[in-house]
């Protein structure tokens, strides 16, 4: 009897056990299962059920239904800016298109139509070329590039910048502001095209007559680089965007620019990179002012030779 009743007995408990068991996995049963059709279907749209009960099982899924938002997010700004960049790269190949097929039917008879389709051609391949420089630099940038540092010069960086960008300003007044001696550990190509990019949206930016001033000042551990126009400003509904891939304040179809909005998005990464951040301030019709915060170098402590060993070695 003492057998049946042991035998009894363990065979109740193992059908409680069962029972509570599939109870409790159900849910996973069912996480499971979503989320294998999730990765079936790719739909990332879809979220897991989240359990009623606040235990480890409600706190697996909602972590995974954070992932799954980020992922839906990032694989949505990729698929944006593939679609960008391709609707970019289209325009200026259309033009190029449309001026050899004029030079085919035979436009180059006339020698003022013939040089107008070829300089066309020649700007939107120039347009292309920088968009392509573009998107490379910013696909580096995606895929964790590490950049090259170095002992940067900043005041030397803006000097050279201003030499070379000094000659395009058509009317508008470059000039070098406040020049303190600051470095910084970073990548030369890198600051300069930053550097030059923020250079060149202030002239763009700025009609003739204005000002456009570029300055290196150092305050506290920061490195401050500041590039201040008289131009047009930026109205406070486009500012939070403006470092944005692809984001421009004029409509693509009315500008007169001819840029592509991946300019900023570039300073962006590139002061974010060397451990710093890019600012901005603005007045519509009034101005901007850009100032990319870098960590600046700590000066080498420069230990004074004693005046007689300087004579010596100057001996
Ligand atoms: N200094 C400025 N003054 C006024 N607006 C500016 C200034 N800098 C940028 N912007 C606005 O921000 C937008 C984004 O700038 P960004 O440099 O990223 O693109 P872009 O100059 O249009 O093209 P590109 O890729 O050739 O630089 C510009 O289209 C312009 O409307
Ligand atoms: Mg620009």
């Amino acid at each position: 009897m003492l057998a049946a009743v042991v035998l009894g007995a363990l065979a109740l408990a193992a059908l409680i056990g069962w029972f509570l068991a599939s109870r409790a996995m159900r849910p996973v049963d069912r996480m499971t299962r979503t989320a294998r059709a999730i990765g079936d279907s790719g739909d990332l749209t879809r979220r897991l059920e989240e359990p009623r009960e606040r235990d480890e099982l409600r706190r697996l899924a909602s972590t995974f239904n954070d992932m799954l938002a980020r992922l839906d997010q990032a694989v949505g700004a990729q698929r944006r800016f593939l679609a960008d960049a391709s609707h970019e790269l289209r325009s200026p190949l259309a033009a190029i298109r449309t001026n050899v097929e004029a030079l085919l039917r035979g436009a180059d008879a006339d020698p003022t139509d013939r040089e107008e389709s070829l300089r066309a051609i020649a700007r939107e391949t120039d347009r292309m070329g920088r968009l392509v420089a573009d998107l490379l630099a910013l696909a580096r940038a995606d895929a964790g590039q590490p950049l090259v540092r170095k002992p940067i010069e900043l005041d030397a960086l803006l000097i050279e910048a201003y030499q070379q960008q000094r000659r395009l300003a058509e009317g508008v007044n470059l000039t070098l502001g406040e020049l303190e001696q600051v470095e910084v550990m970073g990548d030369a190509d890198r600051l300069k095209q930053l550097v030059l990019n923020l250079v060149d949206n202030a002239l763009r930016y700025t009609p003739p007559g204005g000002d456009v001033t570029l300055d290196v000042t150092r305050e506290a551990s920061w490195a401050l680089l500041r590039v201040r126009d008289t131009g047009v400003g930026i109205s406070a509904e486009h500012l939070p965007h403006i470092f944005e891939r692809f984001y421009r304040v004029d409509p693509p179809r009315t500008r007169h620019s001819g840029g592509t909005g991946l300019g900023l998005a570039i300073c962006k990464w590139v002061a974010e990179a060397h451990g710093g951040r890019i600012e901005v301030a603005s007045t519509v019709d009034h101005g901007s002012v850009f100032t990319v915060f870098l960590p600046a170098r700590t000066p080498a402590v420069q230990h004074s030779a004693p005046a007689e060993l300087v004579a010596t070695a100057q001996r």
